[in-house]
């Protein structure tokens, strides 16, 4: 078995209960393989973002995306936070998540980041799918990238996401984010969030 294998054998989910295997396997990496997305697999991950659901079916979200070696991927890289930029640099296709703020007569649209979080999640289960890693991203200098692509107003950038097939060597990456890569995952158990009946604090 190559390292990456091993490293993704070692993430997949501790369950409780059993479930579908791809949210079980999925992860977020900071390791890709190098290789560039698939022209097919690209329009397989906006498909699935299609055909989520999103309140009245406004569907809010937009996405601007790059591929590596490309002026729009170094102004997507420019965009990102520090830590971000450090390890986001080694995947081969970087996006910017947005989503339209009003409806259509003009009131604000409070589910519409509801609804961008639920297209992507529809987008991350493609991925994994496909054996393709999103890392997203809430370290990105939004207003900086609004400036760069010139966002029209009514739209705000949320997330940048790194996307490749998982793979790629660890020693890609610092000694610390290593063995963050390598690191237990962790998560509350249910009762600290499913409550049944009545809040529970
Ligand atoms: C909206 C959002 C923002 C995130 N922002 C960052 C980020 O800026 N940098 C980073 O390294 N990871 C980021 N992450 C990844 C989380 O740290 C990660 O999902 C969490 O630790 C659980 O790990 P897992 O995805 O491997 O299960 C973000 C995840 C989400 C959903």
């Amino acid at each position: 078995m190559t390292a990456p294998e091993q490293v993704q054998l070692q993430n997949i989910a501790a369950c409780d209960y059993e479930i579908f295997a791809l949210l079980k396997q999925r992860y977020s990496p900071r390791t890709f393989k190098d290789l560039a997305l698939k022209e097919a697999h690209i329009k397989q991950l906006f498909e699935a973002v299609r055909w989520s659901a999103s309140s009245y079916n406004r569907q809010p979200w937009r996405f601007i995306y790059a591929e590596k070696n490309s002026e729009g991927y170094d102004k997507i890289l420019s965009c990102l936070s520090d830590f971000n930029k450090e390890w986001a640099k080694n995947a081969p296709f970087l996006m910017l998540t947005a989503y339209k703020k009003e409806t259509e007569d003009g009131k604000e649209n409070f589910h519409a980041l509801h609804d961008l979080g639920l297209s992507l999640g529809g987008m991350t289960m493609q991925a994994q799918y496909l054996g393709i890693a999103m890392h997203h991203m809430a370290g990105v200098d939004w207003k900086q990238a609004e400036k760069l692509f010139n966002v029209p107003e009514g739209f705000h950038i949320t997330t940048a996401i790194a996307i490749g097939y998982y793979g790629g060597e660890l020693d890609a990456l610092s000694t610390e984010l290593q063995q963050q890569e390598l690191a237990e995952r962790e998560r509350m158990p249910q009762e600290d969030f499913a409550f049944k009946a009545t809040w529970k604090s």
